[in-house]
């Protein structure tokens, strides 16, 4: 099929994926109404149109934490990667490599850390859960630095997983769900041989040794209310500061208050973030709380967001509401689901392409220049 934006990934994902992983990647929790926002607010903010600047030559590089990088972009940590494509973690950190932006591996990904770096020398992000066994998890951040991860992306919106109606009805949990799932994978022979039988092990690779054999994969959200530490809080944020000796991104902040918060723990970034709409509906939609979070904390922290980004002209949209970088997730996920490697290579070239077409429209030739001053009307707070 002809693939012109993330709406035909998405579409190309969902001929190729049994429903059960189509609709965890899709889907969002209860009624989905902050993740259809997350699109749909991001959509409305209307940029100026400017002419006869001279743009003939504009340039969407830029820097984060120190590393020049070909787009203001990164690969968002997206769980079970590896059950999208074959290996597929791999394949979307080479793509990412092969591009110049920074992949970001989950700790809730099919390939370990030391798999990807095998498969890329680059430097790679890497997302941190915080689960009930801390000597565990401070040997797997130190593997992780060990595997070259640079950056520390420590997701905190997900104490207690949210509530997701299309995981019970596709057979992602729910009754009969193996059975259901193996139904549905028998339907979708292409998925079923390269990722079903080629993919193999099926596990959360990272965190596999504190495991054994429970891979986590049967009941993947039940597998996370069980083993991610509710209890976690700003004061144990003291002791990832101590144990990450590079930057640390706090993941899932919505609030300016908690943005403060992460800057005096001494995070050098934040993602604003709702989780793609998975955790609690209802909350804002990233464009509209990034505005008042950029401005609290622009000047100390690196203000990432995600939520909503499907093209180049939506991450121009995010820069112009505040962020200095953009985290995309499912946009990736679909590529990857429809065609691997080469998938997130043409998505990347896609934001790439779309990034410069709204640069230059609005009269702009460095990501520097990406401001409120781009915006045609001042974003709703
Ligand atoms: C995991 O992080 C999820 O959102 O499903």
């Amino acid at each position: 099929m002809i693939i012109s934006s993330t709406t035909d990934f998405r579409e190309a994902a969902r001929r190729r994926l049994p429903r059960f992983l189509f609709d965890y990647i899709d889907g969002g929790a209860y009624a989905e109404r902050t993740m259809a926002r997350n699109i749909s607010d991001l959509a409305d903010i209307a940029l100026r149109q400017r002419v006869l600047k001279d743009v003939s030559s504009v340039d969407p590089s830029t820097t984060l934490f120190g590393v020049d990088q070909a787009l203001p972009v990164a690969l968002a940590p997206v769980g079970l990667t590896g059950m999208y494509a074959r290996r597929g973690e791999r394949q979307a950190a080479r793509a990412a490599a092969a591009k110049g932006v920074p992949f970001c591996l989950s700790t809730v990904s099919v390939c370990d850390v030391d798999e990807v770096r095998a498969a890329s020398s680059a430097p790679i992000w890497f997302q941190l859960y915080v689960l009930r066994d801390r000597s565990f998890m401070r040997d797997l951040l130190a593997r992780a630095s060990a595997a070259g991860a640079t950056t520390l992306v420590f997701t905190v919106d997900m104490p207690v997983p949210g509530a997701r109606y299309r995981d019970a009805h596709s057979g992602m949990s729910g009754p009969y769900a193996p059975a259901r799932r193996l139904l549905q994978a028998a339907l979708k022979p292409g998925w079923a041989w390269d990722v079903g039988v080629m993919g193999h092990p099926h596990r959360l690779g990272n965190v596999a040794p504190a495991l054994g054999r429970a891979s986590g994969l049967q009941d993947f959200m039940g597998w996370l209310g069980a083993n991610f530490d509710p209890s976690i809080q700003w004061s144990d944020l003291a002791w990832i500061r101590d144990a990450w000796k590079g930057p640390l991104v706090i993941k899932g902040v919505l609030d300016p208050e908690d943005a403060n918060a992460a800057a005096d723990i001494g995070a050098d970034g934040v993602v604003v973030s709702n989780h793609g709409g998975r955790q609690l509906d209802g909350v804002l939609s990233s464009a509209r709380a990034l505005p008042a979070i950029a401005d609290a904390v622009g000047d100390r922290l690196t203000v990432l967001a995600d939520g909503g980004v499907r093209s180049g002209l939506d991450v121009v949209r995010m820069l112009a509401l505040g962020a200095k970088g953009v985290l995309i997730g499912r946009a990736y996920a679909y590529a990857l689901a429809a065609s691997g490697e080469a998938g997130v290579t043409q998505l990347l070239e896609l934001i790439d392409k779309e990034m410069r077409v709204a640069m230059a429209l609005t009269g702009v030739r460095a990501v520097s220049q990406i401001n409120s001053t781009v915006l045609a009307a001042p974003p709703k707070r």
